[in-house]
């Protein structure tokens, strides 16, 4: 999730970088840097933290006439926020700077290494500007460099290179990471998206995957595997909140599209052949340890809950949830043999934070799983695991919760084999399924017009109960906090089997369940739960891979044969459930009224 911008110009570079990436800080503010190429002399800087810093040590720096100029904000995923991990990367007369996951860097890293060349970074990026340098000394032709360079990159980037053995250029390329090109009459600009352009260029290409190419005499040459292509420049749109939200009507909409792809940013380098391993991790946390405690407040809470779950199942080891507001005040008998996890994607959040204190206090170990580094909480922990789902803007979480049941399904393996408790059968079956989970948080387009269409009959009733069982029942309770959020509507979310117990005596036609019904984990249970309901006339929204009869209303999801899968399929469906019912209401969806992103008041 970083941003990466560059530009072809006359004009003062500095500003049109600095900028352009103030709107992309969004996507991470670890580290900027910024490389130039101005007057055939090159030129970087760099600074951590947010982009003021880098706009700060570049106060008395200016760039007139031609030259080239590429910047970076970063989101940190291989390697500390530091500034050598900061881009633009250095060779010995390039620059780099890339956004994406080079998966076979260490590879590629251990034969530049052979050949003598050093890293300073402990980045995958940097791998980039040597491969292009180590090529070039052998051919001395820059663009077949870049070219070659590119056919031996495993995994994602949109990359930009500036050289000095082709100063009056920027090499591009692109694949599972976004990136455009933009246009104003012999100005060329490049970006992660299309906020940094806007005003500033009137036409635009969006890259697909698979392209690369380099600027000759002010026009870009474009290539694929196929060799040269031509392509067609768009009309920009001057409307920038509209680009801040790639076209999607809400920042929460984004979010909920983007969860499939920030999936493989939370996976990527943790699972291997032999199983799940966290660089962030030192084991000596484990020693002594026979019970884990988990901490958090709302969405946190509900992956919390799904987590223990999944730990007390793979890794065989006691597993109890609490909200950090009742564990503060009642006194809670603490042994220094539990693990203490606390889950939070702000990092802020005041309870869960005092939470943590206290248990420190104690002498607990913590661990916390969390979106934001440098984060109270993160600086509090003993340890901890980034869930790596970029910045979240609408109030409504969604690709957080979803990459904080990632992370504990990932531990939950890990402490599973480090215990023991797992078989490598097993463990390579979780595998599998973890690296399908992107796949099934794709968002069907017929799917969301489905859900788009029947909304429409859920805006009144007195009330909705989302219910399922084991690891569904969290989800259920996650649904129906999703669906008051930003509907305003009441809604609970229950265990199944607990509504005979006294909730279903509010059944009637105007109270909607919302059945989760998986076909991995306990359908007849769950089945005989919603047939109760429905005897008794309740509305049924049943979301399940197997046809339901009693249903007034049904959403087919895919029929996988992992409880996961199918579980992260429901979520997204429940997620635009709420989001459409929230917009047919009218509502502010990203902005949900009494609420507030960071709560760091208790
Ligand atoms: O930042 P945190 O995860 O610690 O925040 C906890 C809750 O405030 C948060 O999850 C809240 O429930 C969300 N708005 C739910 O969408």
């Amino acid at each position: 999730m970083c941003g990466i911008v560059g530009y072809y110009g006359n004009n003062e570079k500095k500003e049109i970088l600095i900028d352009g990436l103030r709107e992309l800080e969004y996507r991470g503010y670890d580290s900027a840097g910024i490389a130039l190429i101005n007057d055939n002399l090159l030129n970087h800087f760099k600074a951590i933290g947010k982009l003021d810093n880098l706009a700060y040590r570049m106060r008395d720096f200016n760039s007139s006439g031609f030259g080239v100029a590429i910047g970076h904000t970063r989101w940190a995923t291989h390697g500390k926020p530091t500034e050598l991990n900061a881009h633009p990367h250095l060779g010995d007369y390039s620059f780099v700077v890339h956004n994406g996951i080079i998966e076979n860097y260490k590879e590629l890293k251990e034969t530049l290494k052979s050949d003598g060349v050093e890293f300073l970074s402990q980045t995958d990026t940097e791998t980039i500007v040597h491969l292009f340098e180590n090529i070039n000394n052998q051919i001395d032709n820059p663009f077949e460099a870049f070219t070659q360079t590119i056919n031996r990159l495993e995994g994602a980037y949109a990359t930009l290179i500036i050289s000095e053995a082709m100063a009056d250029t920027i090499f591009f390329a692109k694949y599972g990471s976004p990136m455009l090109i933009g246009f104003n009459d012999g100005e060329i600009f490049f970006a992660s998206s299309d906020t940094p352009i806007i005003g500033k260029a009137n036409e635009v290409y969006y890259l697909e995957d698979g392209e690369y190419g380099y600027i000759v005499d002010g026009e870009i040459k474009l290539f694929d595997k196929n060799g040269a292509k031509e392509f067609k420049r768009e009309r920009l749109t001057p409307d920038k909140i509209l680009a801040q939200k790639d076209g999607y009507r809400f920042f929460m909409e984004k979010e909920i599209y983007e969860q499939s792809s920030i999936m493989s940013d939370t996976i990527m380098g943790r699972v291997n052949d032999n199983g799940v391993d966290f660089d962030e991790i030192d084991d000596s946390i484990l020693d002594g340890i026979d019970e884990i405690k988990i901490c958090a407040c709302g969405t946190s809470y509900h992956s919390a809950l799904t987590g223990a779950y999944l730990l007390e199942r793979s890794a065989k080891i006691r597993t109890s949830v609490e909200i950090a507001s009742e564990f503060r005040y009642k006194d809670p008998l603490l042994s220094n043999k539990t693990l203490f996890i606390t889950i939070s994607q702000s990092g802020e959040t005041a309870d869960t934070l005092e939470a943590l204190k206290m248990a420190k206090k104690a002498g607990l170990k913590s661990l916390s799983i969390c979106n934001v580094d440098n984060s109270s909480i993160v600086r509090e922990s003993d340890i901890t695991i980034l869930t790596r789902a970029g910045i979240e803007k609408g109030v409504a979480s969604t690709k957080a919760f979803a990459t904080q049941v990632m992370v504990l399904w990932l531990f939950s393996l890990y402490l599973a084999k480090k215990r023991d408790k797992i078989s490598p059968e097993q463990l390579s079956n979780e595998i599998k399924a973890i690296l399908h989970s992107p796949t099934s948080l794709k968002v069907d387009d017929n799917l969301h017009s489905k859900i788009h269409r029947l909304s429409k009959r859920y805006l009144h009733g007195h009330g909705f109960f989302f219910i399922g069982r084991d690891i569904f029942y969290p989800l259920a309770l996650e649904g129906a906090l999703k669906l008051k959020e930003i509907s305003y509507l009441h809604a609970e979310g229950y265990p199944a089997g607990e509504m005979k117990h006294g909730p279903i005596a509010l059944a009637d036609s105007e109270l909607f369940t919302i059945a989760l019904m998986p076909q991995t984990l306990w359908y007849d249970k769950i089945k005989s739960n919603v047939e109760e309901l429905s005897a008794r006339d309740s509305t049924i929204l049943a979301i399940s891979p197997l046809d339901f009869e009693l249903a007034d209303d049904f959403i087919k999801t895919k029929e996988y044969d992992h409880p996961m899968l199918e579980f992260f399929e429901m979520m997204v469906v429940t997620q635009i459930l709420a989001l459409e019912i929230s917009i047919r209401l009218g509502n502010d969806v990203d902005m949900p009224r009494n609420l507030a992103k960071s709560v760091t008041v208790e």
